[in-house]
């Protein structure tokens, strides 16, 4: 399996002091810091657009992996490469030409990765498996952080490993703590992007060291 990498979602950080809580989990061991685009139309919330992730870049000496959640990937892919995006994913649900945008978004020279909510099966994937660099697998429905994990994920995320294959990365979001790692790392994932259980503690150090199972 590919190095197992932390990823705090900057969801639940303080959005007054958002440079200095990159520098903070940096400092901290994370490996990625995760950005969560949501446009209110595609999720029930609005975030920030390539103006923010472009004025956070430079406060980042790890990789910037962008979460796409908007109806129309295609028109902003650009706008997040410009901006430092490292890593870029979308919803295979929102998409309308998924295997077309994950070339485009390599040719932007960044890495590319599909996401799968909860309720989409991973045969939808089955046939851009050769084509992503990542998977990301949602782990509770996309739109706000604090959600619980959603038991049954296990064996999707376990299905999509079999898919990747032990080389490619495969990243798991929402409700990810110390008691739902162990069992996501089991099953295959190798990213674990964490919000509210690693912003919500007195110490981003120990939070990311309980995650590294
Ligand atoms: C949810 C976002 C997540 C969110 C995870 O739509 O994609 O990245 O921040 O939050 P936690 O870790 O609190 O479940
Ligand atoms: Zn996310």
């Amino acid at each position: 399996m590919p190095k197992l990498k932390i990823a705090p979602s900057l969801l639940s950080s303080d959005f007054s002091h958002l440079g200095e809580e990159i520098h903070k989990v940096i400092e901290a061991g994370a490996d990625w810091i995760h950005l969560d685009i949501m446009d209110g139309h595609f999720t029930p919330n609005i975030t920030i657009g390539p103006p923010v992730v472009s004025a956070l870049r430079q406060h980042s000496t790890v990789p910037m992996d962008v979460h796409l959640m908007l109806t129309n990937p295609e028109d902003f892919v650009e706008a997040f490469a410009d901006a430092g995006a490292d890593i870029i994913t979308f919803h295979v649900e929102a998409a309308r030409h998924p295997h077309r945008l994950l070339s485009r978004i390599r040719d932007l020279g960044c890495k590319a990765g599909v996401v799968l909510n909860p309720g989409t099966p991973p045969d939808d994937i089955e046939f851009l498996a050769e084509a992503v660099d990542m998977v990301l697998l949602m782990t509770v429905n996309p739109g706000f952080g604090g959600q619980a994990f959603i038991p049954e994920m296990l064996r999707k995320i376990e299905l999509v490993r079999a898919m990747l294959g032990e080389e490619r990365d495969l990243e798991v979001d929402g409700g990810i703590d110390q008691q739902t790692a162990p069992d996501v790392v089991r099953a295959g994932a190798n990213v674990l992007v964490a919000g509210s259980y690693i912003f919500g503690s007195d110490s981003y150090l120990e939070a990311i060291e309980s995650l590294k199972v």
